[in-house]
């Protein structure tokens, strides 16, 4: 059940799709209290309730402890200490296990602007969400955490599908800085034996970082270039930034300042920030018109043979303002024959650090949302959504049945709908790892299931060891990229002497695609997630909510990365028997049967582990020897791999992977095999 709180006037986000009538007053669940700021809404907490969600954060799991701020910030150290990263996802559950006085509940609050989540961090036992004063509350009720999660899901509309070559491994880097660049990392992916799908264009392929355009030189016969690459099963994916250099005879500035499709400042001049190129506009995304001028752009792009985008800088950064600026050097000149003590020498490095995303900035351009002017801090969160919802749809347009690969940094609820995310620039630590597998779920609540973070780190210089776990780990997130900084250590895998545990690695990626996209395609097509915390699946078992390191991925199986440096394997709490499938590659394949409960499990390097669940299983492809893209994979060459003394089903979802037409759920094929019929021990097998 959703009910729907209407306060204030506020602005249609488009986040959510379903029809709600509104409800009167306020819900019962929250209690509303007004401030000269806007309003607040409060719960008590009891001892063990859990609170999930929140999308792209920092810290754990289970949210509580700690305050998480929605304002989509370009911060690239994402340390515990922070409270915002790029995205703005407002919905979280509040899951109380003891069904005392309250049921559970989940709460979305669709407010584009500022919005805090005090989760226990002020005082233990009380949540608190703070927002402005015009915005909608939907409070959703009831019967499990999966039920809650599917509500929300009806509520904000089906996931963004990638095509199935975007389910391949992926490599980035932002300095390839020719074609040559980019043959190498694909010559060499193909040297050993390391499937590949895309590599990545980040801001180098530019004409001096101006949107859609492909420098002549170091990118000639651009055309040419991408049809080369595809013929070697490669897809290029350029990025596109949010901001428009300004030049004159730039025809996608001259346009945009013709037809007024940039943010305005009071005065009606347009917005002079800077990014990559210098001084920009930003487009206003958040305009119908200037929203389908935008899109369109990628046309130029697709009809050169791009199929896949990410977009980037698009909370939006802004290294400075001009007006800023000039304040700012103004400033410092004034001093410059000072003997600067210690509080003016800090001021001016505080002046001088605050020129980049500075909040009176965000709060001095406009968006004409369509005839309604409004100041971009009170939809800040919404600008990632809309330069996306740009692309996207205009990629309806352009190739109506084409998937198109899409992902943005910047995201609020409702973004899901038209393309994923990965989770910006993290750092080459073991605890961006941990961050990592801690993100995954929360943002699959939030609707985004293609997502990834950047494999290795994106900042500082990866090692072996980090790149294999974090590998292995991410075998099982949709988007599977391997992402580094200009300026870092090289990290393509076939960088390291451990080449052929990356290759195994990347093997196993591609053998279990038929499970990973079927329960992908499975999760987007019926509003559930993809990945899920322990408890999802095992609510009656209080243990499962304490775990913040194990996650269940599709309807069969539950991974327990290792993400501590030097450590030979981990803990793993079992919430039933289950199978434990060890793999040192593709083809060498072991199994063993664990009780219910707590296990030391051994996972050497180069090793992926997981779960099967009882009276599950799931498909596992057979590979060639010289498997280099998703399209080698065949669906007629599988082995089952299940757990059951007796036997089990399946739906195997597939379909061609590139066009919209899903296959309909009457022909989702339902396979049921008995325990002779698959691969692994029957859970009658001798217990360990
Ligand atoms: C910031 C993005 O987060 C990162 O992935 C990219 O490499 C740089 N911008 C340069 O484009």
């Amino acid at each position: 059940m959703i009910q729907k709180y209407v306060y204030g006037n506020p602005i249609e986000t488009g986040a959510v799709v379903q029809e709600v009538s509104k409800s009167e007053g306020s819900s019962v669940l929250l209690h509303l209290s007004e401030t000269d700021e806007g309003l607040e809404f409060s719960c008590r907490m009891n001892e063990n309730d859990v609170v999930y969600g929140l999308g792209e954060q920092v810290r754990g799991i289970n949210k509580r402890g700690f305050s998480y701020i929605s304002y989509a910030a370009d911060d690239p150290v994402h340390t515990e200490n922070k409270h915002s990263l790029y995205g703005g996802h407002n919905f979280l559950i509040l899951y109380r296990q003891d069904g005392a006085e309250q049921t559970s509940f989940g709460v979305f609050v669709d407010d584009p602007g500022k919005v805090v989540f005090d989760v226990g961090e002020t005082k233990r036992d009380l949540l608190k969400i703070r927002t402005g004063k015009d915005c909608v509350v939907y409070v959703i009720e009831g019967d499990s955490l999966k039920d809650l999660a599917k509500q929300f899901r009806a509520l904000t509309g089906q996931s963004y599908i990638a095509p199935k070559w975007a389910f391949g491994y992926q490599q980035s880097r932002w300095g390839y800085l020719n074609k040559s660049d980019v043959k190498t990392v694909v010559e060499n992916h193909r040297r050993e034996g390391i499937p590949l799908e895309a590599v990545y264009l980040d801001i180098d392929y530019m004409e001096n970082y101006k949107d859609f355009t492909v420098d002549p030189e170091r990118f000639s016969d651009f055309p040419e270039f991408v049809g080369e690459m595809k013929e070697q099963g490669i897809h290029l994916v350029p990025i596109i930034d949010a901001g428009v250099k300004i030049e004159r005879g730039y025809r996608v500035y001259e346009e945009g300042v013709r037809e007024h499709y940039f943010c305005r400042e009071e005065n009606g001049e347009n917005f002079v920030g800077a990014v990559w190129p210098g001084k920009v506009h930003f487009p206003d995304v958040l305009n119908t018109k200037a929203r389908a001028w935008f899109g369109g752009k990628y046309r130029w792009l697709i009809e050169q043979g791009i199929d896949g985008f990410w977009n980037d800088m698009n909370e939006p950064a802004i290294f400075y303002s001009e007006k800023n600026l000039k304040k700012v050097l103004h400033e410092i000149s004034s001093i410059q024959d000072d003997n600067l003590d210690l509080n003016e020498f800090f001021h001016m490095q505080e002046i001088v650090e605050g020129l980049c995303n500075h909040p009176q900035d965000y709060q001095s351009f406009y968006h004409d949302m369509d005839g309604v002017t409004v100041c971009h801090d009170k939809v800040h969160n919404l600008y990632g959504f809309y330069m996306t919802r740009a692309a996207a749809e205009a990629f309806e347009e352009i190739v109506p049945d084409q998937r198109i690969l899409l992902f943005s940094r910047s995201s609020y609820i409702g973004m899901h709908r038209y393309g994923g995310i990965w989770t910006g620039d993290n750092e080459s630590w073991w605890s961006h790892l941990l961050l990592s597998i801690h993100q995954m779920p929360s943002l699959n609540l939030c609707g985004i299931l293609y997502t990834g973070s950047d494999l290795g780190g994106f900042g500082s210089d990866v090692t072996e060891d980090l790149l294999l776990r974090w590998m292995a780990f991410a075998v099982f997130t949709p988007l599977m990229r391997n992402h580094a900084a200009a300026g870092t250590r090289m990290q393509e895998a076939y960088q390291f002497d451990a080449v052929e545990s990356f290759r195994n690695l990347v093997r196993i990626r591609y053998a279990l695609l038929p499970y990973l996209y079927s329960e992908y395609m499975k999760a987007a097509l019926s509003d559930e997630m993809y990945i899920r915390p322990v408890s999802f699946d095992y609510p009656k078992d209080r243990h499962t909510f304490l775990v913040e390191d194990q996650l269940m991925v599709g309807e069969s199986i539950m991974i327990a990365p290792v993400y501590t440096q030097n450590a030979g394997g981990r803990y793993v709490y079992l919430p039933e028997e289950m199978m434990l499938v060890r793999l040192r590659s593709d083809r060498k394949r072991t199994y063993q049967v664990l009780a219910g409960g707590h296990h030391y499990i051994d996972v050497a390097l180069d090793e992926v582990v997981f779960f099967v669940k009882k009276n599950r299983m799931l498909p596992f492809a057979v590979l060639g020897d010289d498997v280099k893209t998703t399209q080698d994979v065949s669906p007629d060459r599988l082995v089952w791999i299940g757990f059951t003394d007796d036997w089990a089903e399946y739906t195997l979802y597939d379909d061609d992977g590139i066009s919209r037409r899903y296959t309909p759920k009457e022909e989702w094929k339902m396979i049921r095999l008995s325990k002779g019929e698959m691969e692994g021990v029957s859970a009658d097998a001798s217990i360990v």
